[in-house]
């Protein structure tokens, strides 16, 4: 479920050579002004926190994520932030000390793909459905009363190589399945194979991902803005 393991040594370097604009969804997070907490879901090596503790330093935040070898990245990276705690947990287990203003999660366990005007629908890391509804559980536990989820949205997945910040070359390759798709993840270096990374996605149409966070009073709040990077949901 959802494990990158072999992909960690690998992930920021692939990332900041133009796989996710960090500035740009930190821009996306617009956070309201009463947020005084926050949750990141799968925060993997920590790249969104680092550039949100840098424009908010006086925010409470939890970050969350199932692979050890992700988090251990992110725990060096944000040593320096009392502030910040991270832990190794599957959401689908989470236990937390508190509640928090905003839960969100951005290419981590869950988010929603956006293709042109058809309706946005969920990818989920986790393979089982019946773990998905627990996983939505524990995290709706684990927000307060009156706060919001966001998830973030990308772009259609598809088939591609490119070469990379460092000359190596990142390829991606797309297998649909009865439940979701497949997705392949490798590195190249010439001729040599320096990473490959499976992972099964569960997929689910907006209507019932709007039907799994309604029974935790988390209501679907459409909003028109150009280019947001965010689904998001509300209880207030
Ligand atoms: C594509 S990465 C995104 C990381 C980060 N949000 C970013 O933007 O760079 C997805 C992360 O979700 C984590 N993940 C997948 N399934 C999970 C689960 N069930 N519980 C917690 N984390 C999970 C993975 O370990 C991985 O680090």
């Amino acid at each position: 479920m959802g494990d990158y393991s072999n992909m960690a040594s690998y992930y920021d370097v692939i990332m900041t050579s133009g796989y996710y604009d960090y500035a740009k969804i930190v821009d996306n997070l617009v956070l309201q002004e009463n947020v005084e907490s926050i949750l990141e879901i799968g925060c993997g090596t920590g790249l969104i926190l680092q550039e949100l503790i840098q424009r908010k330093p006086h925010l409470q935040i939890s970050g969350i994520d199932l692979t050890a070898s992700m988090l251990a990245i992110a725990q060096e990276r944000l040593k320096s932030f009392s502030n910040i705690v991270l832990s190794q947990q599957n959401v689908c287990d989470l236990h937390l000390p508190k509640v928090h203003d905003l839960i969100f999660s951005y290419g981590g366990v869950w988010y929603f793909v956006v293709d042109g005007d058809s309706e946005p629908f969920l990818v989920s890391h986790i393979a089982e459905h019946e773990a998905n509804v627990q996983g939505i559980e524990k995290m709706a536990q684990h927000l307060s009363a009156k706060g919001d989820l966001l998830l973030g949205i990308q772009g259609p997945h598809h088939d591609y190589e490119t070469v990379i910040s460092n000359g190596t070359k990142y390829s991606q390759k797309i297998d649909p399945t009865d439940i979701g798709f497949t997705k392949h993840y490798y590195l190249f270096d010439g001729s040599k194979t320096l990473m490959a990374q499976t992972v099964k996605y569960r997929t689910y149409k907006l209507g019932e991902v709007e039907k799994m966070l309604s029974q935790h009073g988390l209501i679907y709040q459409p909003e028109t803005r150009e280019n947001k990077l965010f689904l998001r949901f509300s209880r207030a």
